[in-house]
């Protein structure tokens, strides 16, 4: 990695992060400097336009535009995955709590927290302090989750973490016993190669006290997944278009939106939506940061995310290679979701 790129160092987020712990109120804590996130895109853009097949980052997806739209996607009515983990969560908040005992909650990819309220709950209604760990790379959804469980629950410390999921695994031993989360089915969003190293290195930060639930949609129907990300009102396709509308804010990009099309179908031999950015017209994308120009064709398209549907009797024994076992299982009376709580097998 280009040393200005790299993230802060592990040292220096830890000392913050032992700073914020000690001292008596909520913060939080931001991670690069700004000219170094808009470096970050730049040179992502650039090498996921010139790979075969052309693949950006999802993280990108999620400016403050981006996280407002996702808010939205949420509340459709074809989204099944937020309202059906909510359900679930809401009949088992109480059962993790009872399972995990008195643990910090530390959550990866937190969004707008709405779901972890159901958790909050639960501890607080066995425990007069609790303290909540989001780390989100969003900075508004982040900024709106910590004040709105400020106001909400004045007996939460919250730690707002602006960083990736990576760059807080060593923090996970500085609050040991935790219980780390990342719902909304954001682990399909890892690759294959991606999903292993990112359970590699979440197993590695855990001590046998500590637990991780995660939240994964599991396969079901064509037609149900592919409403889904494709969403009567538009708003999914927004979201795919707003990629680019902040290329052009931020990376001063010229990209007609308008030439862009939102593809979203699943492929069944993988069992994952892919979805794409299709060009109907050809567009060069100047990334001011590089001085580059990159073109791509018409009728050509880019990926931008990719969402895994999982089979629990596959997906429990890969686990298991991780040296993660299952300490509780929960899931909706459809089975169209389900909640997996961890733990780090000895030895
Ligand atoms: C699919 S949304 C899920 C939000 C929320 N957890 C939920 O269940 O509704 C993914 C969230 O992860 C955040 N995110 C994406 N990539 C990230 C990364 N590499 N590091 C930290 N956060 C990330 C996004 O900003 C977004 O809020």
């Amino acid at each position: 990695m280009d040393a200005s790129f790299a993230s802060p160092e592990p040292q220096i987020i830890c000392r913050s992060f032992r700073d914020a712990m000690a001292g008596g109120g909520s913060v939080i804590l931001h991670g690069r400097p700004r000219p170094d996130q808009v470096q970050d895109f730049a040179r992502c853009t650039a090498s996921g336009l010139e790979a075969t097949p052309r693949r950006l980052e999802c993280r990108f997806l999620y400016d403050s535009d981006g996280s407002a739209l996702f808010e939205q996607i949420t509340q459709q009515p074809e989204y099944y995955l937020t309202r059906t983990e909510s359900s679930i969560l809401a009949a088992n908040a109480a059962r993790i709590r009872e399972l995990t005992g008195a643990v910090t909650l530390v959550e990866l990819g937190s969004g707008n927290s709405e779901k972890t309220d159901y958790l909050l709950r639960a501890w607080l209604a066995r425990a007069e302090r609790v303290c909540y760990i989001p780390v989100d790379v969003s900075e508004s959804a982040l900024a709106w989750a910590c004040s709105t469980i400020r106001a909400t629950h004045p007996g939460v410390k919250v730690i707002g973490m602006n960083y990736e999921y990576q760059e807080v695994f060593p923090l996970i031993a500085q609050v040991s016993p935790a219980l780390v989360m990342l719902l909304g089915s954001t682990i399909g969003n890892l690759a294959p190669a991606e999903m292993s190293r990112f359970l590699a290195s979440m197993a590695a930060s855990m001590t046998p006290d500590d637990y991780f639930l995660v939240g994964v949609d599991l396969v079901k129907e064509r037609s149900q997944l592919e409403a889904a990300y494709n969403d009567a009102a538009g708003v999914t396709a927004s979201f795919t278009r707003n990629l680019f509308a902040r290329m052009n804010r931020e990376l001063g990009c010229a990209i007609d939106t308008d030439a862009i099309e939102h593809v979203a179908r699943y492929d069944a031999v993988n069992e994952q939506i892919d979805i794409f950015a299709r060009f109907t017209r050809q567009q060069t994308f100047f990334l001011a940061p590089l001085g580059r120009h990159l073109t791509v064709g018409r009728g050509e398209m880019v990926q931008i995310e990719i969402s895994r549907k999982f089979r629990l009797e596959q997906f429990v024994p890969y686990l298991e290679q991780f040296g993660l076992a299952i300490e509780g299982l929960f899931t909706d009376d459809r089975k169209w979701c389900a909640l997996l709580l961890l733990r780090r097998m000895a030895g």
